[in-house]
């Protein structure tokens, strides 16, 4: 496994890959992996020749009052974790690389973008789509691995891709859980004992909601007030959003109509948590 720093060495083994006939696969994470993250780099060995996973804890997407400082830095554990699934190519950006002082360009987000994170985390989604495009651009490979745990960002990633005409591939690959049920995160991490196990109450809300479809209903005011409840009695700290949108635009739905998603964002202490599962 080659571990990389600087752009301009990442870009020319690529290159040297993709002129050999190779297909290179893009796994782009900010660290502290667990099994969701590793499940990118199984999924793209399936589908590529060359793997390449970047690890870079990106400023321009946190908030002023969000963890940039505080998120999780584990590089040492991420490299025995990505060398013993066989990853090929691992870009760890020195970040004045990335944003030198005189950086000014950014890319504006799709409108996809603009509920839910986009509303409640302002320029979230500017930062994301910056520096995927960046990633694309330094690491120019034919396919890339994306969680539908973060199912915005996904929706948000694609849209790039389609409005800028990128040439890559993007693919989305499912959410990994704790046998519990609660969703892999970097920020579970955060979470003590009691806000571990009313953690559960998102995946248990999404349970719920896929329930009441699978059993006739298609009112998505009854199946809101049903994931509410749920949250409400954990209890959770907060809710963000518990809403069932369409799966492509994710405009508010009042009625279940595929393609139909239910998303959740909700904070027990300090720790926010997102996660969301389709209904059909
Ligand atoms: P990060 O939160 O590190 O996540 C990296 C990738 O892992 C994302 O595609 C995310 O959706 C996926 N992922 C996280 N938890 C998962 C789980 N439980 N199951 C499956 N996949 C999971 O998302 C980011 O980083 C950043 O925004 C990034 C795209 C790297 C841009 O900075």
């Amino acid at each position: 496994m080659r571990v990389v720093h600087s752009p301009h060495e990442v870009y020319a083994l690529v290159d040297f890959e993709r002129r050999n006939g190779n297909r290179v696969g893009l796994v782009p994470t900010m660290g502290a992996l667990h099994a969701g993250h590793i499940s990118l780099v199984q999924q793209a060995k399936l589908q590529s020749d060359i793997v390449a996973t970047t690890i870079f804890v990106n400023p321009t997407q946190f908030g002023p009052k969000e963890d940039f400082s505080k998120y999780p830095r584990t590089l040492e554990s991420d490299l025995e974790k990505l060398d013993s699934v066989g990853c090929d190519i691992v870009f760890v950006p020195n970040s004045e690389q990335v944003y030198a002082p005189e950086h000014s360009t950014y890319v504006e987000p799709p409108k996809v973008a603009n509920r839910w994170e986009g509303e409640i985390r302002p320029g979230h989604y500017r930062g994301v789509t910056t520096i995927v495009l960046k990633l694309f651009m330094m690491v120019p490979a034919q396919v890339a691995f994306f969680g539908r745990k973060d199912y915005q960002q996904v929706a948000v990633i694609r849209a790039m891709v389609e409005d800028l005409n990128l040439p890559i591939q993007i693919v989305t690959c499912d959410t990994i859980r704790e046998p519990d049920g609660l969703a892999m995160s970097s920020r579970n991490r955060y979470l003590n004992d009691s806000e571990r196990s009313r953690a559960l109450s998102l995946s248990r809300a999404l349970k719920a909601a896929n329930s009441m479809v699978e059993e006739g209903c298609h009112n998505v005011a009854d199946i809101e007030n049903e994931m509410t409840k749920i949250l409400l009695n954990a209890p959770v700290d907060s809710i963000d959003y518990a809403r069932i949108v369409d799966g492509d635009t994710l405009e508010p739905l009042s009625e279940v109509t595929s393609p139909a998603v239910a998303i959740i964002a909700a904070r027990l202490g300090t720790t926010r948590l997102i996660d969301n599962s389709i209904l059909c």
